[in-house]
């Protein structure tokens, strides 16, 4: 692909249509879900979320993105939280639960082309018929993920371009094909199948010896490929994709991942799609893999919000190429490191990211990565076929810096003027060039967001809202279970408008739920605080719920969390444990509750020392907690049953 001349000691590269082209481009995108991640960007207040929304998705603003891959809420904990299923129950249908509904429309909203997808990571338990696998019943199975995707036309007017299987579990051909009949009988044969989101293989090789398989699957979706691909998923033809990638850090070395797998995941791998896990990075940051989104928006209580690297490194790719162009097969990697890719519209129209990330520079959070050299130099890129004539080119620039500390990203400098169809760049360490004959562009911008700010350390909900705009209370992050705005429309008294956890049978999980649910608020940092709520049991006698203080895991662990949980049960008796396991009692005895009546518990912990109040009176006092030092304020309940929860306050020093 290029050749030497040592005279004036410039590589050579051609870029020419006339060779024939590559695969066609289906886009970059980003992920919000598996799980839970963009569960506190809902609470933003404008006009800050519909900058973040602008940054992530406005043609010509910011990450620009093609695609938008979202969870298929299965009411289970999917990394950093669970989301909402549209049906709990085998009888249940809403398609107004969680925030994936709005997100998909506010994407719409900007980008009116952008790509749809639908992936489970988890299901309810009915889908399994309480086995913790989804495919003994391949048609509820089926049915149950076709119904997500009428609903999302039926309610919101959205159209899903894609579907997936069972993300990074196992996949079952059977259920594929049934899955693809099932989409078909319902009208929906444009809707396509990606499998199965986890490696290469075994589905490539499936499909190779399964004709009707590979008639059913699109797309194959890996994971983390590491930029190559294998020769079975070659040999199928079908489109290969990076469904999930990234999933690191923020900071510049994971712009410099995205910026080396954007171009490498084609060059190596010839994969046309990446997918960002995550999208942004809008859960509390002690969540397992904290920032690890294109942006961060961690703070609805300040509105502060930090438009990160990956952002701007997805523009030079987005903002100048678009789903349907096509790859030229004149792409690969600079003789001195880094690498290029070429894309056209097919009218004349050129565009060139060349990236030259060096090794230290571009680590992803996996596979670990190969050494590799990189070194400034000089090269020279000779247009031929259609672009042959093309006078000059847009010039958009980021240089990492990481020597200064001072990078300059998407930087617009001025048109490149082609003599004989030819231009000369000198591309020093770790930068990102965009050349295109595309005028349009632009490094979008808004005033400074508020500055970031803890979350308040007086916090008060009351759940009296009519209409909430989504069913999820502000800031309240389930880890296991589901809490959702309730009307109790018989109540008398102050509890009309409750919060209600509403998961009842242990979903078919994709991590380690815990055997309890939670759902977690605050500042982690909190060692002293109060916390209080008016509790109500719907199950008698072994029925449980709990407030907490100092709770310091959630994610994939919440199961070993630990904290300070203060609980009461419907059998008249409470307890005091240091785990959210209740393993380790601190103190018990009786209380007198009971299901169907309204209790208020408060506690309070101080240092060492932790005390208790039932109904406004001492029930249990100096309890001894060595550890957590600190750790987010919870609210839950014993196991997988209903229970209502009302007027929640925290008061942390
Ligand atoms: C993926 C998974 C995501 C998230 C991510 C974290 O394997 O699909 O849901 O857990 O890892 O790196
Ligand atoms: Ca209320």
């Amino acid at each position: 692909r290029f050749f030497t001349i040592a005279l004036c000691a410039t590589d050579q590269y051609v870029l020419d249509d006339k060779v024939g082209l590559g695969r066609v481009f289906d886009g970059i995108g980003g992920l919000s879900g598996g799980g839970a991640t963009s569960r506190l960007l809902v609470n933003y207040a404008e006009p800050y979320r519909s900058q973040i929304l602008d940054y992530l998705f406005k043609p010509n603003f910011g990450a620009s993105l093609h695609i938008l891959k979202v969870e298929i809420g299965g009411d289970a904990q999917t990394t950093d939280g669970t989301e909402p299923s549209h049906m709990h129950y085998e009888n249940d249908e809403n398609f107004f639960r969680g925030y994936e509904w709005w997100l998909m429309k506010e994407a719409k909203k900007r980008n009116p082309n952008i790509t749809l997808i639908g992936l489970p990571w988890a299901f309810p338990g009915w889908v399994g018929h309480g086995k913790n696998w989804p495919y003994d019943y391949p048609d509820i199975t089926a049915t149950y993920v076709v119904s997500w995707i009428i609903g999302a036309k039926q309610y919101h007017d959205l159209d899903i371009n894609y579907v997936g299987i069972w993300n990074e579990r196992n996949f079952d051909s059977k259920y594929i094909k049934l899955l693809r009949y099932t989409l078909d009988k319902s009208g929906l044969e444009s809707v396509r199948i990606i499998a199965s989101d986890n490696l290469w293989e075994p589905i490539s090789l499936f499909m190779l010896l399964d004709q009707e398989l590979r008639r059913a699957v699109d797309v194959i979706g890996a994971h983390y490929p590491g930029t190559t691909t294998v020769l079975e998923a070659l040999k199928t033809q079908k489109k290969l994709w990076s469904s999930e990638d990234y999933s690191t850090f923020n900071n510049e070395v994971g712009g410099g991942c995205w910026a080396r797998i954007l171009n490498q995941n084609y060059v190596n791998g010839l994969m046309t799609a990446t997918i960002s896990w995550n999208l942004v990075a809008s859960y509390y940051g002690e969540l397992p893999f904290g920032r690890d989104g294109l942006m961060t928006a961690q703070e609805p209580w300040s509105g502060s919000y930090v438009v990160e690297s990956p952002i701007w490194i997805s523009a030079h790719t987005t903002q100048f190429t678009q789903p349907g162009w096509t790859y030229l097969q004149t792409v690969g990697h600079l003789a001195h490191g880094g690498s290029y890719v070429a894309l056209t519209n097919g009218k004349g129209d050129l565009t060139v990211v060349i990236e030259t990330m060096t090794h230290d520079h571009s680590v992803c959070v996996r596979p670990p990565l190969p050494a590799f050299n990189v070194t400034s130099q000089n090269t020279t890129f000779q247009l031929k076929g259609s672009f042959a004539s093309l006078a000059q080119l847009q010039v958009w620039r980021s240089r990492f810096n990481f020597k200064t500390q001072k990078p300059t990203f998407f930087e617009k400098l001025s048109p490149l003027k082609l003599s004989d169809g030819s231009f000369t760049l000198n591309l020093g360490e770790d930068e990102v060039y965009t050349l295109t004959s595309l005028t349009s562009g632009l490094k979008g911008s808004f005033p400074d967001p508020p500055p970031s700010t803890p979350f308040p350390t007086t916090y008060k909900d009351d759940f009296n809202v009519a209409n909430p705009p989504f069913t999820e209370a502000p800031d309240f992050a389930d880890q296991t279970g589901v809490f959702e705005y309730h009307i109790n429309l018989t109540d008398p008294g102050p509890h009309v408008f409750t919060l209600r956890q509403v998961v009842t049978q242990r979903p078919v999980t994709w991590a380690t739920d815990a055997d309890q649910t939670i759902s977690v608020i605050g500042n982690y940092k909190w060692e002293n605080l109060t916390v209080s709520c008016d509790v109500f049991m719907e199950t008698v006698k072994t029925g449980g719920v709990f407030i907490a203080a100092r709770v310091d895991k959630g994610g994939q662990s919440v199961r070993s969390a630990k904290g300070l949980f203060y609980w009461i049960f419907s059998d008249g008796s409470y307890k005091v444990t240091n785990d959210l396991a209740a393993q380790t009692v601190l103190a018990e005895g009786l209380s007198g509750t009971r299901a169907f009546g309204w209790h208020t518990l408060t506690l309070s912990i101080k240092g060492q020392y932790a005390t208790g109040l039932l109904n406004g009176y001492p029930l249990w006092k100096n309890a001894v907690v060595l550890g957590p030092k600190n750790g987010w304020a919870a609210i839950g309940t014993k196991s997988f049953e209903l229970a209502q929860f009302d007027n929640f306050a925290v008061k942390a020093e």
